[in-house]
């Protein structure tokens, strides 16, 4: 759940939202909610359900958690002269979240059909989460490590700061082998590493030490959201109305802490009032496209189509698609991208019928270290992925099977690479650079 902007009465009338007190009714593109205000209770409630008292479970939130982050950002004196006042709200799937019993995080193995969220509670079951893609997508990843990494360390039994520090080693050890591609898991891990360090050179106990793990964790997973959002408002522009996009996997509020990169660019051309619909590709073998992409898209009224990957050809020939946009897991210096496999197909059929072809990502995925495509390491998956559809298994036994879970687009077939700190376009060495120093 997350504010899209806070209106103050004379707004919201002048916004055309229909009021009748003690409710107001807030209504804009694609969320019609209204929050309520009763002397010291408050409530949200969504157009379906008001006054059904199972009104929260489409939020899976206890009310007092949903209205914190509102209460907290009206002010008090507003909140005082006011006896209702709404706010135009968005649902955001809820995707990774620290609590005291451990990280919640909601299976993706198991959507569209069962909307579970297991509590992991130890590092080692954080990073097994990862390897079986409970938690996928390269923004994702990187949070979930971090979480791991401050809940392997609140595990932590060590009696000295040495032992200490050769639990940390260890932990970060097991989450850096969960998978190979997708930056943010290093990013993450490092950012963790220099929190740990920086602690330790203040000379912070063990206990503060466990405690800034979890400060910074929680602050790497802020930012993913904010910079999604930022993201989203440099991506928007580049969305004409009435537009019909193509994607590729799942790049969605699943793939990230929340609203998502290639998807969080689809809902703020939304927001901003425009029509948007979608294609989803099915992304062979794990379908992310069919599974989850096709899931978040209906859950936030976005008209999507689901399409066959090899469907995508014939769709971009057809005329009917305005842009793709993609996400990805790695981009090189020189603006390769690494996605999940069959992003490359679809770039050149894009190229081919000139149409643009974007890529979404916050500059956390973005590796310049490497100058190339060629350097990022690809991962390759277990064959059961292809040989077998939910345990049915689909192919002869023993066939070989190549099962490479990403592949590399070129920069030339890439139009502009949307981020956190703007809209990069070629030559990408220079403008990829230009935004990180922009951001120092
Ligand atoms: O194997 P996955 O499902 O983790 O791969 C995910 C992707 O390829 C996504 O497109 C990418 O991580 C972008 S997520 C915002």
């Amino acid at each position: 759940m997350k504010i899209l902007s806070e209106l103050d009465l004379g707004n919201i009338r002048a916004a055309g939202v229909q009021t009748g007190n003690p409710l107001i009714k807030a209504s804009r593109g694609r969320s019609v909610l209204t929050l309520v205000k009763h002397s010291n209770t408050t409530c949200i409630r969504d157009h379906h359900s008001l006054g059904d008292p199972r009104m929260m479970e489409n939020f899976r939130l206890a009310p007092e958690e949903l209205c914190f982050p509102i209460i907290q950002s009206i002010s008090s004196d507003r909140c005082q002269h006011s006896s209702a006042f709404a706010i135009i709200l968005t649902t955001m799937i809820r995707t990774i979240e620290w609590t005291d019993e451990g990280v919640v995080r909601i299976d993706q193995r198991r959507l569209p059909t069962h909307e579970l969220y297991p509590v992991f509670k130890t590092h080692d079951e954080v990073a097994i989460a990862i390897e079986d893609m409970v938690v996928r997508g390269a923004p994702a990843i990187g949070v979930a490590a971090a979480m791991g990494i401050a809940l392997g360390m609140k595990n932590s039994q060590a009696a000295s700061p040495e032992e200490f520090d050769r639990d940390f080693h260890r932990v970060c050890e097991r989450l850096l082998v969960t998978r190979p591609t997708a930056v943010n898991l290093f990013w993450a891990i490092e950012r963790m590493r220099w929190a740990f360090k920086h602690s330790r050179r203040e000379g912070a106990s063990i206990d503060e030490i466990r405690k800034q793990l979890v400060v910074e964790a929680l602050d790497i997973h802020r930012e993913d959201v904010e910079s999604n959002r930022r993201m989203g408002i440099f991506g928007a522009e580049l969305i004409p109305d009435n537009a019909t996009v193509l994607t590729h996997c799942n790049a969605g509020s699943l793939a990230t802490a929340g609203f998502g990169t290639a998807l969080g660019v689809v809902y703020a051309a939304v927001e901003a009032g425009k029509r948007v619909r979608v294609y989803a590709d099915e992304t062979r073998p794990f379908l992310q496209g069919a599974r989850l992409t096709a899931w978040e898209l209906a859950k936030e009224n976005i008209p999507v189509t689901l399409i066959t990957d090899s469907m995508a050809g014939h769709f971009l020939k057809s005329g009917d698609v305005d842009c793709v946009i993609v996400g990805a897991d790695r981009v090189a210096g020189n603006g390769d991208v690494a996605n999940k496999i069959g992003t490359y197909m679809v770039a050149v059929a894009a190229h081919e019928n000139n149409i643009p072809f974007y890529v979404a990502a916050p500059l956390s995925t973005i590796d310049l270290t490497l100058g190339s495509g060629e350097q990022i390491p690809i991962e390759s998956r277990a064959d059961e992925e292809v040989t077998h559809f939910r345990g049915q298994q689909v192919a002869p036994e023993g066939v070989m099977v190549a099962n490479p879970a990403f592949d590399v687009t070129p920069h030339r077939y890439v139009s502009a690479i949307i981020t956190d700190a703007g809209v990069a376009r070629e030559p990408y060495d220079t403008s990829l650079k230009a935004l990180f120093e922009k951001k120092e």
